[in-house]
């Protein structure tokens, strides 16, 4: 019942539109010289020295803030104080110090665990924020606040469809779910913190070390709750490879038959059981063809990958994430496109002879790259390697040549962004072009930016932008590729209907991103309907006589 009274308070409680959204439906405006894109680099070197600067500690509630406050503020300078609360209602605070030294003065006036001192306590930057022994210290009130409360709190799903439903236009709806859903700053900072506490652990033993988020949650295509993709590599500085240097290190040799670097991610496994408070359920995948070791981080509430050496894939990160920054359509656009695959099933969170977000993501953004009436949304990748210069070069693990534009400034201004069509046409015409797209015969390559012939059978072929001979997409079957192929037509279907402006329960975006059953289950506890539920009950279908629960009702089984 508890559902149905949720509804019913959301219902009451439901505020109008928000028009602030309108407002940032617009896409850079290129007259506009003050605004400069900075580079991927540029927002990661703030994001590590951010996370260098900064502690997790764990409080009884967000109301620990003063106290805590004022005890940090006697060892060092606080910058910004961040809260969040974890799926298991535990309080943390993500404390910003104004430097990384001054973060070091209270990590000297840190205490080990009582029960800890005989198995040495771990110098991780997550703490834990004791209660005051005798006599509660006194604090003055200070004119701080908290920079956030409740950081990492995801929006909840009614909220959002309610506010969905209320959006003027499709393309409202789009930049609504991309806003509203995206990770926020607390979120990143947390996940670069998380990269961080395993860093501090590792480097004790490997100089050099640097664990590096990349995927989604450093694309710019990562929504709240994502996975946290990391990558272990080391930071090779040029005097370390001059050959002039006549003092070398000694190379250590490893025995036996495994490669040297599955001995080390095994290391590195028993170190995040053995070193990394919160570090839970470690996984060594390690004969895969990408080895991986797998963690659940509680205290951050994130599920975490770690790869070693793939450092294409931070590049392929950055590439995914300058595309996105040079019109603000894309993420939007990707955002909507990524929900709607998931609420028909075509993604999973589960690996499978089904497209996966990546995959998909190349699928959007090789859209953007064609022609239309007015130009091109995105320039293809060719040109952006034809725009670079010596300081873009990057080749990667297995001599993997990496080289593209970086810095996005020196583009020039009409080489993008040609096309001036809202969302809602974009959203319309993605699921055309694929409704018409010859998958029979035709590859997609964000590379060249238009189609061009498959090299071998297999259903769906998507390049690798950053290894040309390999398909991104190799995994899925003939059945998921027709699925898509029909999905893509359904939803084409549905969207001319409501440009044709019938406003229904499920238009626009809502039809295309919410499943079924969940439609099913909010017609019935519509405040209108709510006199007509009874119990749990009726939202199933009994099985004929009996009262055996069957399955949930859907759409045609609930008539108004
Ligand atoms: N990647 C790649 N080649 C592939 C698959 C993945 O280079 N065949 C890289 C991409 O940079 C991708 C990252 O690995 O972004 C992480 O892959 P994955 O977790 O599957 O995708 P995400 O983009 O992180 O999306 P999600 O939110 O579903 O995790
Ligand atoms: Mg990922």
């Amino acid at each position: 019942m508890s559902v149905l009274l949720q509804t019913i308070k959301l219902c009451l409680n439901r505020k109008p539109y928000n028009t602030s959204y309108c407002k940032c439906f617009s896409f850079r405006n290129k007259s506009d010289n003050s605004k400069r894109f900075i580079t991927f680099d540029e927002v990661v070197a703030q994001r590590r020295a951010e996370a260098q600067k900064s502690l997790v500690v764990q409080v009884n509630s967000e109301s620990s803030f003063n106290e805590l406050y004022g005890y940090c503020s006697k060892y060092a300078t606080v910058n910004d104080v961040h809260h969040y609360k974890n799926s298991n209602d535990e309080h943390y605070m993500l404390i910003e110090f104004s430097s990384e030294d001054n973060m070091k003065d209270v990590l000297q006036a840190c205490s080990a665990h009582q029960k800890d001192v005989d198995i040495m306590s771990v110098q991780s930057p997550f703490l834990w924020f004791r209660a005051a022994p005798g006599a509660k210290e006194k604090f003055p009130a200070s004119n701080k606040l908290l920079a956030v409360k409740h950081g990492s709190c995801k929006i909840d799903e009614d909220v959002l469809f309610d506010e969905l439903q209320n959006c003027e236009t499709v393309s409202h709806q789009l930049q609504l779910l991309y806003d509203q859903t995206k990770l926020n700053d607390m979120d990143v900072r947390l996940r670069y913190m998380v990269a961080r506490q395993l860093e501090v652990i590792c480097s004790s033993l490997y100089a050099n070390i640097a664990i590096k988020p990349f995927g989604s949650s450093v694309n710019g295509f990562g929504k709240m709750g994502c996975d946290l993709d990391l990558v272990l590599t080391n930071i090779v500085a040029p005097e370390m490879m001059d050959s002039k240097r006549r003092l070398v290190f000694q190379e250590k040799k490893c025995e036996g038959g495994r490669s040297p670097w599955q001995r080390h991610m095994e290391l590195v496994a028993t170190l995040l059981e053995l070193r990394a408070p919160g570090a839970a359920r470690v996984t060594r995948i390690l004969n895969a063809r990408v080895p991986i070791v797998k963690y659940s981080h509680e205290m951050a509430d994130l599920e975490c990958d770690l790869c070693y050496n793939n450092i294409s894939g931070v590049y392929m990160s950055e590439l995914l994430w300058l595309l996105g920054s040079l019109d603000s359509r894309v993420r939007p656009l990707t955002f909507a496109v990524r929900r709607w695959a998931r609420a028909c099933s075509l993604t999973s969170p589960h690996p499978g002879r089904w497209i996966t977000n990546f995959p998909l993501t190349l699928m959007v953004l090789f859209f953007l790259q064609q022609k239309r009436n007015d130009g091109i949304v995105l320039p293809s990748l060719k040109y952006l390697v034809k725009m670079s210069s010596k300081e873009d070069v990057r080749i990667a693990e297995e001599n993997l040549n990496c080289t593209f534009l970086r810095d996005l400034n020196k583009l020039p201004e009409d080489s993008y962004s040609q096309s001036k069509d809202d969302l809602q046409t974009l959203l319309f015409q993605f699921f055309e072009f694929y409704a018409q797209f010859d998958f029979q015969d035709k590859a997609i390559s964000i590379n060249e930016g238009v189609p061009i012939r498959k090299p071998n059978a297999l259903p769906l072929y998507i390049v690798n932008p950053l290894e040309q001979s390999l398909n991104v997409s190799r995994n899925v079957s003939f059945e998921e590729c027709e699925r898509l192929k029909t999905e893509v037509r359904n939803a084409a279907w549905h969207l001319e209907s409501v440009l044709d402006g019938k406003k229904t329960d499920d238009w626009g975006l809502l039809g295309l991103i919410e499943k079924k059953t969940t439609r099913s289950l909010k017609k019935l506890l519509r405040v209108g309907n709510t006199h007509r539920l009874v119990s749990v009950k009726d939202l199933f279908v009994e099985d004929g006589e009996g009262s055996e629960i069957k399955k949930l009702k859907t759409d045609e089984d609930i008539q108004d």
